[in-house]
């Protein structure tokens, strides 16, 4: 389609003119909007349907490139940055007043992540400002790994689609904060919390449910990362029939004909199956199936993550 394209200079000049666009990055397509703009925000959440009291990450091409932006950085944290990034790490810092209020929600902390992936890095490189970007999906649904997901959800509500390929990780970034001297994860993500806590050398802890009823973080509620078609967690007991779609981590455990099986990863790689994920998840709903299955995964490393993007997603089903 014409809006997607790989000039990493006509979406620069885009952002500057306050529109939004959507770019690639590691982990899943964002929708970006000039992260000081107020205006060019507001279109983030309007394209999206998404509620403003849900609060949106700062892209920046440098951990120097943030210091203006916050008040101060705890030792922990700067050792995670320093050990992740650039990469699949966001983390809640003490915002300072350049940070508009839209981007936190009114929040005292802003989320911030150096990136990976090498033509976001580029876009950002030629920008004097960060870039705000949630995932670049309706608000509830899967995010996108590929161009073509955003183009299927969006189509021509956006000037343009950087196609920077398939995202390595396919999962969203895990986030990160502190609650006085203790280290926080807010979202399980991309870098499983065994990593985080052999960098730490500490266990972190672990919230990424409602806190005290208020919702810290859009992938913290309940019902979210969701496909059209009804998601249920795969069960023998089950009476299938030929309108199912199955997804599989590592073999196809149904006796049934190939166009209704995705396998994510035929040597149970975990990294391979979480990068697969939510383009089986696109594909099946594609599809057309009445309903889908999925397999629950071991709940280790990245598997812990699939399982609570699962979790929420047949949430809304069950
Ligand atoms: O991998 C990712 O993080 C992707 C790519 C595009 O960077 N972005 C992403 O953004 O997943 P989004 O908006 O779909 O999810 C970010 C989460 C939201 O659940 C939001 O509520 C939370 O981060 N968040 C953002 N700023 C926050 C803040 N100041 N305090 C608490 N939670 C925050
Ligand atoms: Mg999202």
């Amino acid at each position: 389609m014409s809006n997607i394209g790989k000039e990493i200079a006509q979406a620069a000049q885009l952002l500057k003119d306050g529109f939004c666009v959507a770019v690639p990055t590691e982990t899943v397509y964002g929708l970006a909007a000039d992260g000081t703009n107020e205006e060019a925000i507001l279109k983030i959440f309007f394209t999206k349907q998404r509620p403003q009291s849900n609060p949106l990450i700062l892209h920046f091409p440098t951990i120097q490139a943030i210091e203006p932006f916050i008040e101060d950085f705890p030792e922990k944290l700067q050792k995670l940055a320093s050990f992740f990034w650039p990469g699949p790490l966001t983390l809640l810092l003490p915002k300072s007043a350049l940070v508009p209020a839209i981007v936190t929600a009114g929040n005292e902390r802003v989320a911030v992540r150096v990136p990976k992936h090498p033509m976001f890095r580029e876009l950002l490189a030629q920008l004097t400002f960060p870039l705000a970007a949630p995932s670049a999906n309706k608000y509830g649904s899967i995010s996108p790994t590929q161009a073509a997901h955003v183009q299927q959800q969006f189509g021509e509500e956006i000037p343009y689609i950087l196609d920077g390929g398939t995202c390595e990780n396919g999962l969203e970034s895990t986030i990160i904060g502190m609650e006085n001297e203790t280290v926080v994860v807010y979202r399980l993500g991309s870098i499983p919390i065994e990593a985080i806590a052999e960098v730490l050398k500490e266990e972190p802890l672990i919230s990424t449910n409602h806190n005290n009823g208020k919702v810290l973080a859009s992938g913290m509620v309940k019902h979210h990362y969701a496909p059209n078609t009804p998601l249920y967690f795969f069960d023998e007991q089950f009476t299938f029939t030929p309108n199912d779609g199955f997804i599989f981590f590592e073999k196809n455990r149904m006796n049934c004909s190939s166009e209704q099986v995705i396998v994510l990863s035929k040597n149970g790689n975990l990294t391979d199956a979480a990068a697969n994920l939510y383009a089986a998840l696109h594909q099946m709903d594609k599809q057309g199936f009445q309903r889908i299955f999925i397999e629950k995964f071991p709940n280790v490393d990245l598997g812990r993550t699939i399982n609570d993007r699962l979790s929420r997603a047949t949430a809304k089903y069950s």
